[in-house]
């Protein structure tokens, strides 16, 4: 099969990821359609090459050489599918913007991802990690999504249960990994506004600005936004991808032995276990706003790394160790990083071959 669509070789990511980490990809393609997608797979496949799909770049640390074929997944388009008295389902490609399709729920009268606003990167990456924050996660609204098969081209349909959410986890980091391109998500959103005020902060900052008066959708987004806004770094000034590691979760037993220790741990009980807060493992270890060369854990959010300028992903990952490390030492606790490595594991990503090989093989 000929591709027809620009294919890049030797392309720079740096201007792709929200790290600013300086990275070339062997091959580099942007799809806007299906047809497209799938013409970029059958290229990956005859040239045996691993398929990365990317999105905003806001959940990736890259190598200096990615030897595969980055796939930009653009599809675009959202749309209201049907709406009742209780329930707006709603369509979205995977490569509409995340933020803009929350404004755009909001417009249309749909509800439920007020507290999500401002959550970088696309449609297509949220179902990967399950993205969640201020106490809503996209599983509470998913229906369903369609996801094209690297290995056959087919589109496949998969529904809430067999994406098998959890916190920051879908089947797409464990069972499926590396095998789909996500090309669309389906939701149902809520056609009456039912705040999740649950998050102390946002429930005391909307509190403080409308007093007894119930808030809007937008008031509730806004507030999240400047939560976030305040918080966090914004990768057009810092580089960073949000958190970078996950909160870990911990038996009663293993909580009893650290609330011993250290009284004012900052933990939320979940059913039977505990999540502890991770930045505030790695701020007690003394490590925020720390620095070793080109990056740094943020002084406002010891959970999020920096790149202060010119780091490369190996920097961001023996930082990130020593973090790992120091934080072992001193609570027992091992952090998981939260961002996708594209390190020196590239290599073990399935390569697809393209039939014409299977054929040659078979002669
Ligand atoms: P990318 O970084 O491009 O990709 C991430 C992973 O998904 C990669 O493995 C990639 O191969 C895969 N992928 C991307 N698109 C597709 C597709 N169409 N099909 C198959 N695989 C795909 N996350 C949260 O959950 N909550 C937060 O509050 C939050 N806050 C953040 C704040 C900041 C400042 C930043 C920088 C990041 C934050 N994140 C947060 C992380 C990030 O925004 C999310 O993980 C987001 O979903 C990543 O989207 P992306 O398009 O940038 O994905
Ligand atoms: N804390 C500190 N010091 C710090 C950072 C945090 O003591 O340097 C303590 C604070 O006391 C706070 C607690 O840790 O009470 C939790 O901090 P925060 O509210 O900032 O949330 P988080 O647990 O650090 C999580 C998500 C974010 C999400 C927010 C809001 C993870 C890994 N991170 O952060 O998601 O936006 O909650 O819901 O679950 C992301 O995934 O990239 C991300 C930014």
């Amino acid at each position: 099969m000929t591709f027809p669509h620009k294919i890049y070789d030797n392309y720079s990511l740096l201007q792709k990821n929200t790290l600013g980490l300086p990275s070339t990809a062997r091959y580099y393609a942007e799809v806007g359609s299906v047809t497209e997608l799938r013409c970029a797979l059958a290229f990956a496949r005859e040239k045996h090459l691993p398929v990365i799909p990317l999105g905003g770049g806001s959940n990736v640390v890259f190598g200096e050489f990615l030897d595969a074929l980055v796939v930009h997944v653009n599809l675009k388009g959202k749309a209201v599918l049907s709406r009742d008295r209780d329930c707006v389902r709603v369509r979205a490609e995977a490569g509409e913007n995340w933020h803009e399709l929350v404004l755009w729920s909001l417009e249309n009268k749909a509800y439920g991802l007020e507290n999500l606003s401002l959550i970088p990167g696309t449609v297509g990456a949220a179902p990967i990690q399950n993205i969640g924050a201020y106490g809503v996660e996209l599983k509470d609204s998913f229906v369903s999504l369609e996801a094209m098969s690297l290995e056959s081209g087919l589109v496949e349909y998969f529904d809430r249960q067999s994406c098998d959410f959890g916190y920051r986890d879908s089947v797409f980091k464990r069972e499926k990994r590396d095998q789909y391109v996500i090309v669309s998500v389906t939701l149902d959103l809520d056609a009456t506004l039912k705040p999740n005020l649950g998050y102390g902060q946002l429930g005391d900052l909307l509190a403080r600005r409308l007093g007894n008066q119930a808030p809007s959708a937008v008031d509730i987004s806004q507030a999240v936004c400047d939560i976030r806004r305040e918080k966090l770094p914004d990768p057009s000034e810092v580089g960073n991808a949000g958190s970078f590691f996950k909160n870990p979760e911990v038996s009663q037993l293993t909580m009893d032995r650290l609330k011993q220790e250290y009284p004012n741990i900052v933990a939320y009980q979940i059913g039977r276990n505990w999540k502890l807060a991770a930045g505030w493992l790695i701020d007690q270890a003394g490590l925020k706003g720390e620095r070793k060369g080109r990056v740094g854990t943020y002084q406002k959010q010891a959970l999020v790394l920096v790149n202060h300028g010119g780091a490369t992903g190996q920097d961001v990952l023996s930082f990130s160790s020593m973090i790992q490390r120091k934080v072992n030492e001193m609570f027992g606790i091992r952090l998981e990083r939260e961002p996708r490595l594209y390190m020196d594991d590239i290599g073990k990503i399935p390569r697809h071959r393209s039939r014409d090989q299977d054929n040659q093989d078979a002669i």
